[in-house]
């Protein structure tokens, strides 16, 4: 059967219908050999063992046996539609990335949504940060915004990362916890780890249970940058706001849910594009000039951080829209690999360490999670021609013809490889580096508490309710007391006092004293560490 697009039917829709397998009328096997009884094995009599020679029956079963590729090492569970980006004005002054150069253009796009810590059949209404991951099917390549639900994240570095994961998923002896949080491991680890306090309190907002994907907001996280084409480039930090606004569930509800229908957010989503209720988001961006790197008070290198949007608007740039499910869960959401270093000419990286790591993560898992040809995937690959020299490999389809898979050559007559000099290639933005090799962390990334309390300082009293009894809930769940009594003075008792006292009643944990953390920087902006760093 064809791919049932209900909504638009954009170039990569279109792409995969072609893919698609028509279904003949006889069933084959997939030799193409039509077969006559699908259902009974051949035996030697009517009750008698089964014989080694049924080609059918081993084709079918070992078939079956390999279905499963691994699941992503995070982000497992998720659920992904298809859709189209539409810019409202060209934005030709700040970059040259083709889905911003023409506002008649609909670029096709693929979402996936996901949570961080369960496996592939977990509930989707538990406490976690939400993967929002949008795949850009461009002219110029694929472009990748990589994103959460959270504008910030748990740690500054991307070499703690396996830290932060294996203390978050089920413990190794026995695979217990398998919910998200209430954990002594992780517990322990963000006790241990005051960088992640102000990531902290979105987790134990309301924000870490929302209502549906199409009521989630959605950030780039890092800052990147945008370069035009006189090649001046500027800093970016991108958000997804959704027209619908954006809701939470209840606490109570969440875990209700989680137990009468752990599909709740994937129903949903596919529900709501089935009925022609498409989930709209508006793509935002606060631009930053690269002289006013240093004036925001923060280092906008440092994923926990945010820039507020009352410092730095959003400007609402374009709008996202959700339009078809997927004709096919595994072959599009499940093996879509996603990678923050999908860029196109006009968008670049930027020196966060967390992004730095993060560049060379998500390749190496999809040669692992899908193989080295995963780009050949349709959910994957461009829409315009691949050419390159490299070849081969596990699963490849492409045919490559000619006598040279190498450059440079002088024997490939007819070869359609573009030069590398093309006028409109990717250029990396020639930013300017020249440090002495350290392992040593900027001490402008070393507040970590100004604004987890700007955070809890913003709620609203019922949000700063919602807090104080998810932190409270999530201790109560923690067995080990020195862990606890080291969240509520190294981390609690450096964010706000009012927020210890509402989860000391809770809990009847007493602040024994907090253990100040010392490397606070009051002024970053102008502060010399951040100055030496850019002469370093
Ligand atoms: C997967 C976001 C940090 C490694 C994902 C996915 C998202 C995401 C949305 C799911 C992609 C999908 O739907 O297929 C983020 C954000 C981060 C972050 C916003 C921080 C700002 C990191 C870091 C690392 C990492 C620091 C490693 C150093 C991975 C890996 C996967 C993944 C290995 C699985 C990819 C796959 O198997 O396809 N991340 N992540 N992430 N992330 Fe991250």
């Amino acid at each position: 059967p064809g791919v049932p697009f209900v909504g638009g039917d954009t170039a990569k829709q279109r792409d995969l219908a072609a893919d698609t397998h028509e279904a003949g009328v006889a069933l084959t096997t997939n030799q193409g050999l039509k077969v006559s009884d699908d259902q009974n094995s051949l035996r030697a009599g009517p009750r008698g063992p089964t014989l080694m020679e049924d080609f059918h029956l081993r084709e079918k079963i070992t078939h079956f046996d390999h279905e499963r590729i691994p699941e992503r090492v995070v982000h497992a569970r998720g659920a992904g539609a298809h859709g189209v980006f539409q810019v409202y004005e060209p934005l030709t002054d700040l970059t040259t990335a083709a889905p911003f150069q023409d506002s008649a253009k609909e670029t096709p796009v693929f979402v996936r949504f996901s949570t961080v810590a369960g496996s592939r059949g977990s509930a989707d209404t538990v406490r976690d940060v939400r993967g929002f991951a949008v795949k850009f099917y461009t002219e110029e390549g694929v472009w990748d915004l990589v994103g959460n639900n959270m504008p910030v994240f748990f740690i500054q570095d991307a070499i703690k990362f396996p830290d932060l994961i294996h203390a978050v998923k089920p413990e190794p002896h026995n695979e217990i916890p398998q919910a998200q949080s209430a954990h002594d491991t992780f517990w322990d680890f963000v006790s241990l780890t005051p960088e992640s306090a102000h990531m902290l309190m979105w987790l134990m907002s309301d924000r870490a249970i929302p209502r549906s994907y199409a009521t989630m907001e959605g950030f780039g996280v890092h800052t990147f940058r945008l370069v035009n084409a006189e090649g001046r480039a500027r800093f970016v930090k991108f958000h997804w706001k959704p027209l619908k606004g954006v809701f939470s569930l209840v606490w109570d509800e969440a875990q209700k849910t989680a137990g009468k229908d752990p599909d709740f957010h994937r129903r949903d989503l596919f529900d709501a594009i089935e009925r022609g209720d498409f989930p709209q988001w508006e793509l935002g961006l606060q631009v930053i000039e690269e002289e006013d790197e240093f004036e925001y008070g923060v280092d906008i290198l440092d994923p926990t951080k945010i820039i507020p949007e009352e410092v730095v608007p959003v400007r609402r740039v374009g709008l996202m829209t959700l339009t078809a499910n997927p004709g096919n869960f595994f072959a599009e959401t499940e093996q879509v690999a996603f990678h923050v270093g999908h860029v196109v000419p006009g968008i670049d990286f930027t020196n966060d360490p967390l992004l730095q790591g993060r560049l060379f993560s998500y390749l190496d898992t999809q040669l692992r999670r899908v193989g080295p040809n995963f780009a050949e995937l349709p959910i994957n690959r461009p829409l315009q021609p691949v050419d390159n020299n490299q070849r081969d490999g596990m699963g490849r389809r492409q045919i490559d013809k000619g006598r040279v898979a190498y450059f440079p050559n002088s024997l490939a007559h007819g070869c359609p490889m573009q030069s590398p000099e093309a006028a409109d290639a990717f250029r990396s933005y020639a930013e300017k580096v020249d440090g002495a090799k350290v392992r040593v962390r900027s001490a402008s990334f070393g507040d970590h508490f100004s604004q987890a309390a700007l955070f809890w300082n913003s709620m609203s009293t019922w949000e700063q309710d919602h807090i104080a009894a998810a932190f409270s809930f999530e201790l109560n769940q923690c067995t080990d007391s020195l862990v606890r009594q080291r969240v509520m003075d190294d981390i609690l008792g450096n964010i706000a006092p009012d927020l210890a006292q509402a989860v000391s009643a809770r809990t009847g944990l007493s602040l024994a004293g907090a253990k100040p953390h010392p490397p606070s920087v009051p002024d970053v902006g102008r502060s010399p560490a951040l100055s030496q760093d850019r002469r370093a």
